[in-house]
């Protein structure tokens, strides 16, 4: 029976669509797979979408949508982007299926009842975007997430925690008897220096300030933290909870692969919720590094993305993949230009194994009517490219091992590269002037298919449409085996060859950018457009449009008086204003009407100073139900004119009025 591989990459958050940089690790995993598969392993390979937490919660609100509405349409758009993209996985875990949440719940509950989770209250520097607490002490400059950057604020709220302190020494002593488990080793020193050394404090695991995720199942207030919830998804998406048999088998993980900033939550936060559960922990954690653009994280906020599709479509999945794959040392940074992109396909596809492959097929139809023939008739660099061709098959398995797939690839390459140079050896075309060389001419012919050959099938993990291709010019069939690797002569006499398109045409590479450009520009706009229709069909709206629309449908539809009757507005002074403690762009500001006090929190701070509002008159919604905003309640709603570019005016009233005084 074939040995058990457990493959996974992250779960990526569906909060818009994937760019190059988010498919490195995917397409890393599934070569791995493929790689694996080839060996002989029985791989299972994981992914997902990781859809619970604040971010995509705000994001769906802002469309008018419920989140799950909203998601629903960008994985969508992810799974599509893995079928086409040839991503071979077993499993797609979306962390709102009912089946992980039922068992991110018992998950939870299991550490509950062993004491391994405790209720208490929490303050730390929360990163919105990164759905991450911080201590003071691991915070950047200026309060700073020292993930991302942005700016985090001080939050306070009862949550659950999860004993993470007690684990430290174990943490430790794991890595110390298991010096494979992270990989590359600088990140294990990142790891130890950063978070183990200075202690571990335990880790807050639920949320009561916002209800997107996983509800505590023994407290209504509260939802799983959602790192819990998204590292659980390595458990649930191979069957725990519901397919025992199967996850007993494939775990623990061989290998969880991902970027190198969620290495912490990997290596520490993984491991020690495992151990608290009495479970196997994974063998190991690889961290990958960036594809940076022009030496800048790939972001949409930063204008830079460049999406898959269009290089797909234009170049084909294998040339996307190859070049993740060979530019980059998969443990580091690497900086993806266009240019370096069309680089690289001129160089290494179009020169080299595109060239060798259709150098090969015409002279075999031009010299020996499209018949591969085997003969004796040996020249003086065979036995140079034959030992080569056969040892490669090691190379790349080696590389292999420690996911090493640029030197993989550079090791098939050399093979690729004498194959070229064997041909400007042997010069088959005056070999071909000679009726005697016959037998040598075709010597060298079956000599080329043949590395062709080993070639195809040693490519076949990395750039699999690529390897069929060369194997049906070749006329070669039968299943892909790594051991005919590693043999030569293997190619039946008699094979006939078949010509085809140039594998990899040579680009231009100024043509080819500007192609690039609008291709990448018409997919954004396609997606923007795809994506308002969708929020229109599920009864949302963009933010702009709602409000002029919503002014529209105000004046189409009346209301009778009564309904008028039922909203209260009242006049208020402005006693005082406050920053919010957890939220950069809302005040709080203390309002006195009449002989009520109320509070009332507002999004008005990039329109208002402290100074401007404090002592006025406005008008305010006060029978509208109380609402908390990142932990302050507010007591009603300030009513205000809105411009169609966003600025803000507070309605007040003409003459000096007492405060209390009610509207209508
Ligand atoms: N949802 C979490 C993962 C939870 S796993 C239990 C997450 N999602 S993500 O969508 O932000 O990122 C998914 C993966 O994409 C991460 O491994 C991240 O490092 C990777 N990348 C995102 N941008 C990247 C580049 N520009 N380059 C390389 N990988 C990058 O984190």
């Amino acid at each position: 029976m074939s040995k058990k591989y457990y493959l996974t990459t992250p779960i990526y958050y569906p909060s818009d669509n994937l760019h190059i940089g988010h498919t490195y690790c995917t397409v890393a995993a599934d070569a791995l797979k493929k790689f694996k598969t080839l060996q002989g392993y029985d791989v299972y390979f994981t992914t997902g979408s990781d859809e619970h937490g604040q971010k995509l919660m705000q994001k769906a609100h802002e469309y008018g949508m419920e989140p799950k509405e909203y998601i629903d349409h960008i994985v969508d758009n992810i799974k599509a982007l893995w079928k086409t993209m040839d991503i071979d996985y077993d499993y797609f875990i979306r962390s709102t299926d009912e089946i992980h949440e039922k068992n991110v719940q018992n998950i939870f509950q299991k550490l509950y009842d062993k004491g391994e989770i405790y209720k208490s209250e929490y303050e730390g520097y929360y990163c919105t975007p990164c759905e991450s607490f911080w201590t003071e002490s691991q915070l950047g400059e200026g309060h700073t997430c020292p993930d991302c950057g942005r700016e985090t604020h001080l939050a306070k709220e009862e949550a659950y925690f999860f004993r993470l302190s007690k684990y430290r020494d174990k943490l430790i002593e794991l890595y110390n008897e298991h010096p494979e488990f992270i990989v590359p080793e600088s990140r294990k020193n990142e790891m130890v220096k950063n978070f183990l050394e200075g202690g571990l404090e335990d880790l807050s695991v639920s949320r009561s300030s916002f209800k997107w995720g996983v509800k505590v199942p023994f407290d209504d207030n509260h939802i799983v933290y959602v790192w819990i919830d998204a590292l659980s998804c390595y458990l649930t998406g191979l069957g725990y909870g519901w397919n025992d048999e199967q996850f007993n088998e494939y775990w623990p993980a061989d290998v969880h692969l991902v970027g190198k900033e969620i290495m912490r939550f990997h290596t520490i936060i993984w491991p020690a919720i495992l151990m608290a559960l009495d479970m196997p922990l994974p063998k190991q954690v690889f961290g990958h590094g960036w594809i940076l653009f022009d030496n800048d994280k790939m972001s949409k906020s930063k204008g830079n993305v460049v999406y898959p599709e269009p290089i797909i479509k234009l170049y084909g999945v294998d040339a996307l993949k190859y070049f993740l794959l060979r530019e980059f040392s998969f443990g580091s940074d690497g900086s993806f230009t266009k240019e370096k992109f069309m680089a690289r396909l001129n160089s290494d596809l179009a020169n080299d194994l595109g060239n060798l492959v259709s150098r090969t097929v015409s002279m075999i139809i031009k010299y020996n009517d499209g018949v591969i023939e085997k003969t004796d008739a040996k020249t003086e660099f065979d036995d140079g490219l034959i030992e080569l061709a056969t040892s490669i098959r090691a190379k790349v398995e080696k590389a292999m091992e420690t996911y090493q797939f640029s030197d993989a690839l550079e090791a098939i390459w050399t093979l690729v590269r004498r194959g070229n140079k064997y041909v400007d050896e042997t010069t088959p075309w005056i070999l071909a002037k000679d009726k005697a060389k016959k037998d040598e001419l075709n010597n060298v012919l079956y000599n080329l298919a043949e590395s062709l050959r080993i070639v195809s099938i040693l490519i076949s993990p990395f750039l699999t449409n690529t390897a069929k291709e060369i194997r049906r010019q070749l006329g070669i069939e039968g299943e892909i085996k790594l051991e005919d690797a590693s043999e030569f002569g293997l190619l039946a006499s008699g094979a006939k060859v078949t010509k085809g398109d140039v594998i990899f045409p040579r680009l231009d590479i100024q043509e080819e950018i500007k192609k690039l450009d609008a291709e990448n520009k018409a997919l954004a706009d396609k997606r923007e457009k795809d994506l308002e229709e969708w929020i229109a069909k599920a009864g949302g709206k963009k933010p702009e449009a709602k409000k002029i629309e919503e002014a529209k449908e105000d004046e189409a539809a009346p209301i009778t008086i009564d309904d008028f009757g039922k909203v209260k507005i009242k006049v208020a002074l402005v006693e005082s204003v406050e920053d919010h403690p957890n939220a950069d762009r809302l005040y709080v500001l203390n309002l006195k009407l009449g002989d009520e006090r109320r509070v009332i929190v507002s999004n008005i701070k990039s329109h208002y100073t402290k100074e401007e509002l404090t002592g006025k008159k406005i008008l305010v919604i006060t029978n509208l139900e109380p609402k908390k905003f990142r932990g302050v309640e507010s007591h009603g709603m300030l009513m205000a004119a809105q411009t169609e570019d966003g600025k803000l005016s507070l309605a007040t009233v003409m003459e000096d009025i007492p405060d209390g005084a009610v509207v209508n």
